[in-house]
């Protein structure tokens, strides 16, 4: 290899990173010909492959990364971002992880690694140069983060960087202009370490290179180790911060209108935001709105024959997880299209579909038809409850669709977190539907679990108000299961009787039942429910087979539909006691939204009047 040239190649012209050795310099040339080095998962696997021998390799002192022919790098591969912007949230955000997985490494690299700039280095390709230890730019050359431009927003780290490294408005000016920054003014500002003549930029960060290699190695490694350690979780987290606001800005209008100008290159015409954009912006940040890119910490819980499309579009459309009810469809295919009214009325907002697995609902084979029909449609989230959905986790992994498990005792979490599931919630006693045997409350559920949990957890049972939200997030939950406090929503199908019964109700109008054949039941206070407990004290020892005629699923679908709530068991909690009309949900979510922040503030200001 000839010093300023391109590295010798052991590989073919067309690998997409050519490495080669000069002195105990490692030259990593990123090599999309013809494309200005465009970023490519092939490319990201070749670099890993490559950190991963330097890391070990003696004879490697330090990295210098540059691009073929005269350009750095111009990012991600504009046709293939727009085929991602098909793909399910969770998979463009896989997509994104390839390119984070990358800059970690080279970050947390235990050698120096210098970033050769000639040309320019636009988007991820300016997010890879700043994941480098140190930057030699020609002094034509540019940095730019191009994204705004294609309505879409920096991702590998840039806005992590970006942030500390320059002036808030010099950093604001990069990141919503879009603009190319000429290395020039980065180079003033301490971002880039040393400006070449153009063309020369390889030359000036090989000498550095060569200058380090003969250097204390030992200590460099340390240095570097002691340099990435402040700022280390910072970046994690902002890199987890960005991957969900690109995977999401990718399903944009404005991703479509702008990466089709880019292509084009013509002048994008943004579409104009509608009510529904401001949405997507989170109004709390909690583990639980970044695993679902929701607004709010809010989860719609299943609900048996009411969670349909038009209820779970809404609570999407809302800014909160909804899921619609598996069970409620006899037929897979009628899921299947039920799925795909909902996909067809949120665009790419999320929702997820709930699997009950209690073993009346769905049986057997069903069950793992559900979860492949889910894997099928893309569905990125699904809502499991009754029993474990350890048999199924192969089928979600695969299909990289995230697991809420609903359980109603800590015991069940912690057995449901030691297999794998994404994130857990723990309903209380005071929850519609089936609060367990062990009757738990709410509160201590959420007083106990972070001590006992690592992943994400979430509280249902009696969440009626927004305080109740706050307080579990207080409590270092990421979130809420809400069942009864929608059942009045607008788009809730059911007959206007049922929803007055509600209305009517108060938090003393729930009854208890079926405890005898250990599947708990709590739901409205009814003839059906004096029955099922008049019968339950009579005979302790009665089957379910006995009480099927009682509290069959169809009943309640009867009660629904005609409004007459004196049979059937109609799962509702105590929160019925803060229901005091019908609502849209959003209106609803509205109320909670205005209640977490008040009661948010409301604690912040506690603190803040002591340190006063
Ligand atoms: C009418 C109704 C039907 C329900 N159906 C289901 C269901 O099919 N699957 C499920 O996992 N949870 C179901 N649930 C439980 C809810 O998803 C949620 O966990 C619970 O309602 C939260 O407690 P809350 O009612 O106090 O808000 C149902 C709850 C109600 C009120």
């Amino acid at each position: 290899m000839t010093k300023g040239g391109t590295a010798t190649m052991a590989e073919p012209a067309h690998d997409p990173v050519l490495a080669g050795i000069l002195g105990q310099t490692l030259v990593l040339t990123l090599n999309t010909p013809g494309k200005r080095n465009v970023l490519s998962p092939e490319m990201y696997r070749r670099l890993t492959e490559l950190l991963g021998q330097a890391r070990t390799n003696p004879d490697v002192a330090v990295i210098v990364v540059q691009g073929a022919d005269g350009f750095f790098c111009a990012g991600g591969d504009l046709r293939a971002l727009s085929e991602r912007a098909a793909l399910p949230v969770s998979q463009r955000e896989e997509r994104i992880e390839e390119l984070h997985r990358v800059v970690r490494l080279l970050r947390a690299f235990p050698k120096p690694v210098i970033a050769a700039i000639e040309g320019g280095a636009a988007g991820a390709g300016a997010s890879l140069a700043f994941a480098a230890d140190m930057i030699v730019a020609a002094e034509d050359s540019y940095f730019a983060l191009s994204y705004v431009k294609a309505g879409l927003v920096p991702d590998g780290g840039a806005t992590g960087f970006l942030s500390r490294a320059l002036p808030p408005q010099l950093a604001a000016e990069m990141a919503l202009l879009g603009e190319r920054m000429p290395a020039g003014r980065l180079a003033a500002l301490g971002v880039v370490n040393r400006l070449a003549p153009a063309g020369g930029a390889l030359d000036m960060a090989l000498d550095m290179a060569a200058g380090m290699a003969r250097g204390a190695r030992q200590a460099q490694t340390e240095i570097l180790a002691l340099l990435d350690a402040p700022d280390r979780a910072g970046f994690d987290a902002q890199l987890d911060r960005e991957k969900p606001a690109m995977a999401r800005a990718l399903g944009s209008a404005e991703a479509a209108a702008g990466i089709g100008a880019f292509k084009e290159k013509r002048v994008p015409a943004f579409p104009v935001p509608t009510s529904s954009d401001p949405q997507r912006r989170a109004a709390v940040e909690t583990d639980a709105t970044r695993m679902f890119g929701v607004r709010l910490p809010i989860v719609a819980g299943g609900l048996m024959w009411l969670a349909d499309a038009d209820y779970v579009a809404a609570a999407a459309k809302a800014g909160i997880m909804g899921f619609i009810t598996a069970a409620s469809f006899a037929e897979p295919e009628a899921l299947r299209a039920e799925i795909r009214r909902c996909r067809d009325m949120v665009g790419d907002l999320p929702f997820g579909v709930n699997i009950s697995m209690l073993p009346k609902l769905v049986e057997g084979d069903r069950i793992r038809q559900v979860f492949e029909l889910a894997a099928e449609e893309g569905v990125s989230f699904v809502e499991t409850s009754g029993r474990s959905p350890e048999d199924y986790l192969a089928i979600t992994r695969a299909a990289g669709i995230k697991v809420l498990h609903k359980v109603s005792s800590l015991r069940h979490a912690v057995k449901a977190q030691s297999i794998g599931v994404d994130a857990v919630s723990i309903v209380g006693a005071e929850c519609g539907g089936h609060p367990g045997v062990e009757m738990i409350g709410s509160m201590v559920n959420a007083g106990l679990a972070a001590s006992r949990l690592t992943i994400p957890w979430l509280i249902g049972g009696g969440i009626g108000a927004g305080a109740q939200v706050a307080a579990v997030l207080a409590m270092g939950g990421a979130g809420v299961v809400i069942g009864t406090r929608f059942l009045v929503a607008d788009e809730i199908r059911a007959h206007s009787a049922y929803k007055q019964a509600l209305i009517d109700a108060t938090e003393r109008d729930t009854a208890v039942g079926m405890h005898t054949v250990r599947n708990t039941v709590r739901a409205l206070a009814n003839d059906t429910m004096r029955e099922l407990r008049q019968i339950e004290a009579e005979r302790p020892d009665v089957g379910i087979q006995d009480l099927l005629p009682l509290v069959s699923g169809k009943i309640a679908r009867r009660a629904y539909e005609t409004g007459d709530i004196s049979r059937g068991v109609l799962s509702a909690g105590q929160s019925l006691g803060a229901i005091t009309e019908t609502a849209p949900l959003a209106e609803i979510v509205r109320e909670l939204e205005e209640g977490m922040v008040a009661a948010l503030r409301r604690a912040g200001g506690l603190l803040a009047a002591a340190a006063a």
